[in-house]
């Protein structure tokens, strides 16, 4: 049955250049770019990356239709399916049954109680690390927080306790991976590349370099459950879920490549997002002393002197709020696509099969339709009613529909945590002469990391 009405017409868009269409101006200025598109032609843009038509939607009831009303219309996005191509059949990147299946599997472990039982492990891990910062020291606090969050989702998901040298080496794989993206057609346009340039050479090591810290990650864990005669591995965790699972048809388990692809994904969608949303949420502060006395009157009231817990979460109403507004002007997911499999109409336009769609985080979240003063951070926003009556899709930062962030609450609960148990100590000012640039790779990372001054409470 056709759902395009006959006087569907083409949507708006700029001119692009006769070979590549919009490419180069958007692989310029990836966030500039669909700024000045929505701005200047509405809900729904039509543009062309080389030979591939791609509509930036930005209408919340537009989002709300591809993610959650006729989600079964829509797949990921070409160039999502290429460039996270080595992220397997994992939750992320993986489409239909199978990865119905795989995510009725992994859900328990981030349901809300078991969520809360990760707490300990989140202000623990924040607790140790402020203890080695010295009043006074110039650091890499994005560096930090990578490392932290690293940390937390090996320990809490994977019962692993990563080992120093195992930072070092995962955190320059990731920054091969983010520089493959940054740059050129970023996360929705990219040529798959088996020619080894330089770029793609050092892009194949990196995975090597992740696989083996996964495979053995997977390899330990067998070794103990078999030892104990247990074939979830002996532990309570997403990783023992995963390895107890058995196929309802053949009784077969998870396949070492399968267990891989999941570990990966977690892996990686578990920590960079939070981890940038951090170190935002610090520069943010930074520029914003009123804001973060704030932030130290609640923190005196609530937690009287003692390290944050689950039972205070509910009472640290403006910390979360600081962190929701965090997310709105600096969102980790900073965009992301889907394509559409039939036809389809959106926004009163025809949307042939194949076409690719973008949603940006970045440009909705700043949309002055919806945000009073949107360029401004103003944490006060989501406590004065100002907000309560915006659209779902107004606001967004995880996706939504089915495939929703499955570590949503596992990312709120960590970022208000960690950001309470830090700031009882310190306070981060920017290093003098310091330019944090924009990196809007697969995640919204600073450029050349976030240098800051500690200061001791
Ligand atoms: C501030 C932190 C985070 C942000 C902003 C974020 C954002 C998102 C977004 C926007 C999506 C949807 C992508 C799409 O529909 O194409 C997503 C999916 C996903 N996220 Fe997160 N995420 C965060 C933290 C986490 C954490 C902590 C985990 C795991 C521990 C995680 C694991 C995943 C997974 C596995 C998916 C795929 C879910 C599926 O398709 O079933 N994320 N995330």
């Amino acid at each position: 049955m056709s759902v395009v009405s006959p006087e569907s017409k083409l949507p708006p868009g700029p001119r692009g250049s006769f070979a590549t269409g919009n490419l180069l101006d958007y692989t310029r200025d990836h966030l500039g770019f669909l700024t000045r598109c929505a701005r200047e032609y509405g809900d729904v843009t039509r543009l062309r990356f080389v030979n591939v038509p791609v509509y930036l939607l930005n209408h919340p009831d537009h989002i709300e239709y591809v993610l959650v009303r006729n989600n079964r219309n829509f797949i990921k996005s070409r160039g999502e399916r290429v460039s996270l191509g080595f992220l397997g059949q994992g939750l992320l990147t993986s489409e239909g049954s199978f990865w119905r299946r795989q995510r009725r599997l992994a859900q328990p472990a981030f349901h809300r109680e078991r969520v809360a039982a990760y707490g300990e492990v989140m202000v623990e891990s924040a607790e140790r690390m402020s203890a080695t910062w010295r009043d006074g020291e110039v650091r890499d606090v994005h560096r930090d927080m990578m490392r932290l969050t690293l940390e937390i989702v090996a320990k809490t998901l994977f019962g692993v306790p990563l080992q120093p040298a195992q930072f070092e080496e995962i955190g320059g794989a990731l920054a091969v991976i983010a520089e493959r993206f940054t740059g050129r057609g970023g996360v929705f346009f990219q040529v798959p590349e088996r020619i080894p340039t330089p770029g793609n050479l050092r892009f194949r090591q990196a995975l090597r370099t992740l696989d083996a810290l996964i495979y053995g990650i997977i390899r330990g864990r067998r070794a103990t459950g078999e030892a104990d005669g247990e074939e979830d591995g002996g532990g309570d965790d997403l990783l023992s879920m995963l390895l107890a699972a058995r196929d309802e048809d053949t009784g077969e388990g998870m396949g070492d490549k399968q267990l891989r692809d999941e570990v990966m994904t977690i892996l990686l969608a578990g920590h960079e997002t939070t981890a940038n949303a951090l170190s935002w949420t610090w520069r943010l502060l930074a520029r914003h002393p009123e804001i973060e006395d704030t932030l130290h009157e609640e923190l005196k009231e609530v937690l009287a002197g003692r390290p944050p817990a689950i039972g205070d979460l509910s009472w640290l109403r403006y910390t979360d709020a600081i962190v929701k507004e965090s997310l709105r002007l600096y969102p980790p997911a900073w965009a992301f696509g889907r394509e559409a499999v039939g036809d389809c109409e959106i926004g009163g336009y025809h949307v042939p099969a194949g076409t690719q769609l973008i949603m940006s985080q970045w440009v909705m979240h700043r949309d002055p339709r919806y945000y009073e003063d949107p360029l401004k951070f103003r944490p006060e926003r989501w406590l004065d009613g100002s907000t309560s009556m915006l659209p779902g899709y107004a606001y967004f930062p995880f996706g939504g529909g089915p495939r929703l962030c499955i570590g949503q609450s596992f990312a709120k609960m960590e970022a208000v945590l960690l950001l309470a148990t830090i700031a009882r100590s310190f306070r981060l000012r920017s290093a003098p002469g310091e330019r944090v640039t924009l990196r809007p790779s697969i995640t919204l990372r600073p450029g050349d990391g976030m240098w800051m001054v500690l200061q001791k409470r």
